[in-house]
C-alpha cells in the first residue's frame, strides 16, 4: 500500500512536471553553519576538492533533502555518507542545509577535452537509439542543469567530478544503488556499457 501510493506520488509530480511535495522552507543563512561538518567534505561554498565527494553547490534544495533523507533510511547506502547523514536529527536542519547549499554559485566545469567527449556528447543529446536509451538532456536539461528548482526530481549533473558520476552510474548500473524513483535512472544505467558510461561522464563533467 505504502509502495504503490508512494509510485503514484511519483507519477503525479513526473506528469505536473513539479515536485512541490518536497519542496524548501530552508534558511540558507541558517544552513551555513549548521552544514559546517558537512563541508570537511564537500566544500564550504559546496565545491568539493576530493572527486569522490559530490559537489552539492547550486544542486536543487529537494534533492538534497531527498538524498540525506534516503541515507538515513538506507534506501541508498555509503558507508562514509550514511553515518554523515545520520548526525542530521532536525528536518529543519536539513532544510536549512540544503537550501545553503542550494544558493551557493552553480557547480561548473571546464569543458570536456578526453577522447570520449565527442560519443559522450552525442549519447547525451540523443540517446543511443540501438539499444533505447534516451538522451540525457530530456530528464537533466541541455546543460545537465537539470529543470527547475520546483522540479527537484531531476539533479543536476552538469559540472559533477567525473569519478564521481561514473561511480553513481556503475552503482546504477550493477543495483548498489536503488533509490531512484520508480527505477527511471537505474533502467538507463543498466543498457549503457562501461565504455558509455566514461564518455558521458567525460562529457557532463565539463558542462
Ligand atoms: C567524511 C566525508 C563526508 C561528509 C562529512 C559528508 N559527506 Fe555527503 N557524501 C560523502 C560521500 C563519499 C558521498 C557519495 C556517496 C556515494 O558514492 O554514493 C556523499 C554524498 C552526499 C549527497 C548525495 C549527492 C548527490 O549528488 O546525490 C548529499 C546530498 C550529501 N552527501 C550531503 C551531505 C550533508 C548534508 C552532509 C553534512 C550533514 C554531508 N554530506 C557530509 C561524504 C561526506
Ligand atoms: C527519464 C528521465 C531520466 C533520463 C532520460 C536520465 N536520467 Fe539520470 N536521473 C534521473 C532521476 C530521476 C535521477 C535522480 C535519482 C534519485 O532521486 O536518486 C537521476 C540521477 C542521475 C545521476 C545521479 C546524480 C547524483 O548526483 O548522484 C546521474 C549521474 C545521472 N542521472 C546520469 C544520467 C545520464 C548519463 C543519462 C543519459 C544516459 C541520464 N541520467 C538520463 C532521471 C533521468
Amino acid at each position: 500500500m505504502k509502495i504503490s501510493l508512494m509510485a503514484l506520488l511519483v507519477g503525479l509530480a513526473i506528469s505536473l512536471g513539479s515536485t512541490a511535495a518536497i519542496a524548501a522552507g530552508g534558511n540558507a543563512k541558517a544552513g551555513k553553519d549548521k552544514s559546517a561538518l558537512c563541508q570537511g567534505c564537500h566544500g564550504e561554498k559546496g565545491v568539493s576538492a576530493d572527486p569522490s565527494f559530490p559537489h552539492l553547490a547550486g544542486q536543487f534544495a529537494g534533492y538534497i533533502e531527498k538524498q540525506v533523507t534516503e541515507f538515513q533510511q538506507a534506501k541508498r547506502n555509503n558507508e562514509t555518507m550514511g553515518p554523515m547523514a545520520a548526525t542530521v536529527t532536525s528536518k529543519q536542519d536539513l532544510k536549512d542545509i540544503a537550501a545553503y547549499f542550494s544558493s551557493q554559485k552553480a557547480m561548473k566545469g571546464k569543458g570536456s577535452k578526453g577522447k570520449n567527449a565527442a560519443a559522450g556528447k552525442k549519447l547525451f543529446l540523443k540517446g543511443n537509439p540501438k539499444t533505447g536509451v534516451y538522451g540525457c538532456k530530456n530528464c537533466h536539461g541541455e546543460k545537465g542543469k537539470g529543470k527547475s528548482s520546483n522540479n527537484p526530481l531531476f539533479p543536476v549533473i552538469g559540472g559533477q567530478h567525473k569519478a564521481y558520476l561514473v561511480k553513481q552510474l556503475t552503482d546504477l548500473k550493477s543495483g548498489e544503488r536503488t533509490n531512484d524513483p520508480a527505477g527511471m535512472m537505474g533502467n538507463i544505467a543498466k543498457l549503457l556499457s562501461k565504455k558509455e558510461i566514461d564518455a558521458v561522464a567525460e562529457y557532463i563533467s565539463g558542462l
